[in-house]
């Protein structure tokens, strides 16, 4: 063998750890049983290469703009989806088409203002919805007709001048419902007549500049500090 052809192997050898360190290090999410933390990896896509078992992934603190529901489809089994602390501007409806068994759905701190009455219609397995600190500033139709299991709806720290979620009955299970931080002025019965006798608890809407309440709705514990 040449001594050039030895040099060859040997620098092809010394360069070997370095190139699997580059190409592991692509995706640095921390899978642990079921569960892939991808936080703060400044991620501007959905990794792709995941074990397909999870069934959590925490994506915060990233740079993403959207979850594109075809970037979901190997994640079919997911229960939780944390998408906190991103750019979400946009939501597609067939996200929640290939999760099915999806429970919670936390978007808090994000750019989300439009909910339309497809958003959530498949998304019929929620019991939390975390909608805080997004710019939603009005509830148009019904957005959240579907969601017939959940439990806690927070959206908390957006625009909303009104109570009003819906214009049918609507959100049958709902415990929670967070509403501190808007810009609600007058409360109404008749903007809470969406959630008909429905099991809600707690009413949580400090920090609003409620002037006026007319007539309380018959709700248990209504947080107004
Ligand atoms: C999930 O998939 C990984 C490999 O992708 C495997 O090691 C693990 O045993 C699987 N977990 C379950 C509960 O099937
Ligand atoms: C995701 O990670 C963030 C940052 O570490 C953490 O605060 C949050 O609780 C995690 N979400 C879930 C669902 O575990
Ligand atoms: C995931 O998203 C990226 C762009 O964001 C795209 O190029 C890629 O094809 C998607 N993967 C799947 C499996 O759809
Ligand atoms: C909701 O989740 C259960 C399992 O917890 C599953 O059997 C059911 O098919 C899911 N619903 C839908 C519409 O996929
Ligand atoms: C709510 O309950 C009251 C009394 O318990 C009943 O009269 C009313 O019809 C109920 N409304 C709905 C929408 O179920």
């Amino acid at each position: 063998m040449s001594q050039s052809l030895l040099y060859h192997i040997y620098s092809f050898l010394g360069l070997l750890p370095f190139w699997i360190l580059c190409t592991s290090s692509t995706n640095k999410c921390v899978v642990r049983h079921e569960v892939a933390d991808c936080s703060h990896l400044k991620l501007t896509q959905v990794p792709d290469d995941l074990p397909a078992n999870i069934t959590v992934l925490n994506l915060t603190h990233n740079q993403l703009r959207r979850l594109p529901p075809a970037n979901f489809t190997r994640y079919s089994q997911l229960t939780i989806l944390d998408g906190g602390f991103n750019s979400i501007s946009k939501l597609e409806p067939e996200l929640c088409q290939k999760l099915p068994l999806l429970e919670i759905l936390n978007l808090q701190h994000n750019e989300l203002s439009h909910l339309s009455d497809q958003t959530f219609v498949f998304c019929v397995n929620l019991t939390e919805l975390h909608l805080m600190s997004n710019s939603i500033k009005i509830i148009q139709n019904n957005p959240f007709r579907s969601l017939k299991n959940l439990v806690k709806l927070d959206l908390s720290h957006n625009g909303l001048s009104s109570t009003k979620l819906g214009s049918q009955l609507q959100l049958e299970n709902l415990q929670d419902l967070l509403l501190s931080n808007n810009k609600i002025n007058v409360l109404r019965r008749e903007e809470l007549d969406f959630l008909g006798n429905s099991s809600l608890e707690k009413l949580e809407l400090s920090s609003n500049p409620i002037k006026e309440i007319q007539s309380a709705p018959g709700i248990h514990y209504i947080d107004l500090s």
